[in-house]
């Protein structure tokens, strides 16, 4: 994998095409996705019915990853298709599926958001299945549509958008206050690498200030964060 971030001080690839593989930026992001939404259904139905304290905490996880799903999806459909339509017009059936798929998955947001309130006030296992199986949903769609853009979108992004165009991408990304805690985010990121290709990843692609913060309390926090959503879990799995 050949991943380029704007933003990390990591030195340029002169010798590089100017619209290459930055695709790649964005299936980190959507390996997270993959994570934590296949996740989320067990997580909720691991609770005991009646534990208010835990479902109160998973709600609050649950919230963020949904809203930073929104996001990511809302930023994709600012950025994203009415280029890939107007210069490629051939693409155009791929872009129409591609804001279609984003509605359906946001569509089932907005219903999880309301099924986790219900759930978290009682815990009961009723409210739980139902948030689970509409979990299960939002899992199965986003799998499919994250494919589908990877496969069908971002080959075609990678070569009508400038690298100008992907450094704004990632300003406009950068705005919004992440909604889960930035080291469970950068933890993720990081594990979300294949291991042979990890510690070249985070020398090129992170900035060596959030090198530093990561490696003196960042992974720590990781580690605690991943430890209290996932008890069950031995801390040697997060590995
Ligand atoms: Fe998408």
């Amino acid at each position: 994998m050949t991943t380029r971030l704007p933003s990390t001080g990591a030195p340029a690839l002169d010798a590089a095409p100017a619209t290459t593989c930055r695709s790649d930026e964005v299936v980190v992001i959507h390996r997270i996705f993959r994570r934590l939404f296949a996740d989320a259904p067990r997580l909720v139905r691991d609770v005991e019915p009646g534990d208010t304290d835990r479902a109160r905490f998973l709600a609050k996880h649950l919230h963020g990853i949904t809203t930073l799903l929104h996001v990511h999806h809302r930023t994709e459909d600012e950025f994203f298709w009415d280029p890939m339509r107007d210069r490629a017009p051939a693409c155009g059936l791929h872009v129409a599926l591609m804001i279609r798929q984003h509605q359906a998955v946001s569509d089932r947001l907005d219903a999880v958001d309301v099924l986790i309130d219900e759930w978290a006030t009682h815990a009961n296992a009723a409210a739980a299945a139902r948030l689970a199986a509409e979990l299960d949903e939002v899992d199965r769609l986003l799998v499919e549509h994250l494919a589908d853009e990877e496969r069908d979108a971002f080959p075609v992004l990678d070569a009508v958008l400038s690298d100008e165009e992907w450094d704004d991408i990632h300003r406009h990304a950068r705005r919004h206050k992440p909604p889960l805690p930035v080291f469970l985010l950068l933890g993720l990121m990081i594990d979300s690498v294949p291991e042979a290709e990890r510690d070249e990843w985070v020398a090129t692609q992170l900035p060596a200030p959030i090198r530093v913060a990561y490696r003196v309390i960042g992974r720590r926090q990781y580690e605690r964060a991943l430890v209290r959503l996932f008890p069950d879990r031995a801390a040697a799995a997060f590995a």
